[in-house]
């Protein structure tokens, strides 16, 4: 049977005439019915680990304004959690976790088999949505990518800089590459049983990956994401992936030919008319409105959602924000990228 969805047409490098569009944190506090939902559930990870609950915040966007894709909801912090870290989130401040800095902290990181019962629930969350989402809409999986978790495992917390992180990169490389190692090893096993469990692509968010130069960006940013796609690729064959090395500038560059991944999603620190010379050339590409659009709307949002709609018309493209949408934004203006997105016809 031919594939219909639009999003799995764009990832497969079809050119369609509108692009499809999703938006990260599409199910998100800028929605009333998300806060309803979420107070329901009582906190944040009580909400991700109720797979009813969960999957009715993932169909919320879908129904309110029907995007081309649903993106499971859940964390990319809950794999560290079935690792063994603590996790919890600090109203108003974000998460914070136990902190691993020296061998001793790394010692009771469980093994990549060990994280499956924690995560069933997940994997729930991604069957009642395979089941329950519209025939046209496509259903992505994710996680972290190593590097990005990592960040967060090490400082315990966000960090402005990953300033923890690269300390004990430079500090104990061994250390480092041990927890790298294993959280490459976790995110296979992680993204293989949301893919057995309906999801249909799975995507790599990689926040943090602007941080990373030169070597280091290499070592802990690209070959991780191509031992994970080459992986999970050998396992589901036709598997489409998506990787979002968030802010690395240059290093988007390639990043699909050196990762295997079949779309790269762009922040919006590049501009669409470079992404698709330099970027583009190599496959789909997904991206790249500034979320602050969300917030201001008015005729700016307009020109510049037909900007970017422009910029990639000759190539796959998947149209999405450069980044999260914020809890501050108008639900309305959301209505309007999407009306403008599938009105806009390229020149
Ligand atoms: O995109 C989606 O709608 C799917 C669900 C999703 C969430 N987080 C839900 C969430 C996804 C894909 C993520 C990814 C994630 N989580 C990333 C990578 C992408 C990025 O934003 O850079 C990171 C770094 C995290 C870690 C994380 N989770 C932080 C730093 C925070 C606090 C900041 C904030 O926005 O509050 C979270 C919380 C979080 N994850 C929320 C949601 C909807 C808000 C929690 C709430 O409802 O109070």
């Amino acid at each position: 049977m031919p594939e219909t969805k639009k999003l799995m047409r764009a990832l497969a490098g079809e050119v369609l005439p509108t692009p499809p569009i999703w938006m990260m944190r599409q199910a998100g506090r800028y929605l009333p019915e998300y806060r309803a939902t979420r107070a329901q559930a009582g906190d944040f990870l009580s909400l991700c680990y109720n797979s009813e609950l969960a999957a009715e915040v993932t169909l919320q966007p879908i129904r309110r304004y029907g995007f081309d894709a649903a993106i499971l909801f859940a964390d990319i912090l809950l794999l560290p959690q079935a690792l063994g870290a603590d996790l919890w989130f600090e109203t108003g401040e974000g998460p914070r976790l136990s902190t691993i800095t020296t061998e001793a902290d790394f010692a009771p990181i469980k093994g990549k088999d060990d994280i499956h019962d924690h995560l069933a629930p997940v994997y729930e969350t991604v069957r009642i949505l395979a089941r329950e989402l519209p025939k046209e809409t496509a259903l992505i999986g994710f996680a972290g990518a190593p590097w990005t978790v990592a960040t967060y495992m090490i400082a315990g917390r966000g960090t402005p800089d990953q300033g923890p992180a690269h300390a004990l990169r430079q500090e104990n490389e061994p250390l480092f590459a041990a927890l790298i190692d294993r959280l490459t090893e976790a995110t296979i096993e992680y993204l293989d049983q949301q893919v057995q469990a309906g999801a249909e692509t799975v995507k790599l968010f990689d926040s943090w990956a602007g941080s990373l130069k030169g070597d280091a960006f290499e070592t802990y940013a690209v070959a991780p994401a191509k031992r994970i796609i080459s992986e999970l690729k050998a396992r589901h064959p036709g598997l489409p992936v998506i990787a979002f090395p968030r802010e690395a500038g240059d290093g988007y560059v390639g990043f699909a030919r050196k990762t295997g991944a079949d779309c790269v999603a762009l922040d919006n620190s590049v501009t669409p008319e470079w992404a698709a010379a330099h970027v583009q050339v190599d496959g789909c590409v997904q991206g790249n409105l500034a979320s602050s659009h969300m917030v201001t709307g008015g005729q700016a949002l307009v020109d510049e959602t037909r900007r970017i709609v422009e910029a990639f018309s000759k190539g796959p493209h998947i149209f999405n924000l450069g980044h999260g949408i914020t809890p501050d934004a108008d639900p309305e203006n959301v209505q309007i990228m999407i009306d403008t997105v599938r009105s806009t016809v390229p020149a």
